[in-house]
């Protein structure tokens, strides 16, 4: 199936119906606490696993889109040019929506995460754009029909319309619609994601390739859907429970079994620099001092620490430059 065959199932009839004057919305950035990682379908962006993630609060993007005579996308007050990737990926995925005779787009996104910094900013912008656009529409969309159509756009995306804990079920069905995240019941107002920036340049190989080449060479990837089974029995049984070092022990090993399965891959994709291991080692030894932190990593150099409010302090004079986000 196409990803505009997806949009057309989904919108059935709505597809028909005019854009207003202005849509507007807002998403969070998320982080996988157990990692997606490997397509079973590369156009629909279907996951071999599911998995699991913590969405950032406030940290995300802010969306705009007004009819216009052209297309049009400022990015943190920046006007983007049109051949610039990022403008090309984002109306190629409006284009999925929109009647090709009818008017062009100004699209305003603001982020407040740094961009193209393994921070999950393409989440937040693709969910941010779909109910945006649900918005301008008058769609009316039900959460998991928004959850499929970000999907489309980023597989992470699919987690960013939802505050919280989310999972995103990996689902069965060819066409994807069983393919959806749901949010995951209750608060845990203590709990703590801490961002260790550690380089905010984009990264050389983009999540799409790094699955793709990943999937196809490595020969650790075939121990991949059991390593997620077991981490995602004991992630959302530990966040049941309030239980940081269950949670954060199992998120630690996805993150690593992950990064293990890029490394074994033909050419090796390794996205540490060597200031991630000195971080490693950092949250390792404030580890063995009886600190409750634990670390998470996605396609980048830079860390993130999982920890609860009573260890903040301590956290904060472990990372001076620490910059902490409270999800609830
Ligand atoms: O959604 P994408 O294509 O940006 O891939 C996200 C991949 C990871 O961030 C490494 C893991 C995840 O589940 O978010």
């Amino acid at each position: 199936m196409k990803r505009s065959d997806a949009v057309i199932f989904i919108l059935g009839e709505r597809r028909n119906q005019l854009p207003g004057e202005r849509g507007a919305a807002y998403a969070p950035a998320n982080i996988a606490l157990c990692k997606y990682w490997g397509k079973r379908d590369a156009e629909l962006n279907l996951p071999v696993t599911s998995s699991l993630s913590i969405s950032l609060g406030a940290l995300g993007a802010h969306t705009d889109i007004c009819p216009a005579e052209n297309d049009e996308f400022i990015l943190n007050e920046k006007e983007m040019s049109a051949d610039h990737p990022a403008t090309v990926r984002l109306f190629d995925f409006i284009d999925l929506f929109r009647d090709p005779d009818g008017p062009r787009f100004k699209v305003v996104s603001k982020s407040t995460i740094p961009v193209g910094a393994g921070l999950a900013s393409s989440a937040s912008g693709f969910a941010a754009c779909v109910l945006a656009l649900d918005d301008l529409y008058g769609w009316g969309l039900q959460p998991h029909e928004c959850s499929i159509l970000a999907r489309l756009g980023s597989g992470s995306a699919s987690r960013s319309v939802y505050s919280g804990f989310v999972k995103w079920n990996a689902g069965e069905q060819p066409d994807g619609m069983d393919s959806y995240a749901e949010p995951l019941p209750g608060t845990w107002s203590d709990f703590c994601v801490g961002m260790v920036v550690l380089s905010d340049t984009p990264k050389k190989v983009g999540s799409r390739e790094g699955m793709i080449r990943t999937v196809t060479t490595s020969t650790l990837y075939d121990a991949w859907p059991a390593q997620v089974e077991k981490d995602m029995q004991e992630i959302e049984e530990g966040i049941q429970k309030k239980d940081v070092a269950q949670v954060g022990i199992a998120a630690e090993r996805n993150a690593l079994a992950m990064h293990a399965t890029m490394m074994a891959a033909t050419p090796p994709l390794l996205y540490w620099k060597p200031a991630t291991v000195e971080v490693l080692h950092r949250v390792w030894a404030l580890r063995r001092d009886g600190v409750n932190v634990y670390l998470t990593m996605d396609a980048g150099p830079n860390v993130k620490l999982l920890f609860l409010k009573d260890e903040e302090d301590l956290i904060r004079s472990g990372f001076p430059q620490i910059k902490i986000v409270h999800p609830f």
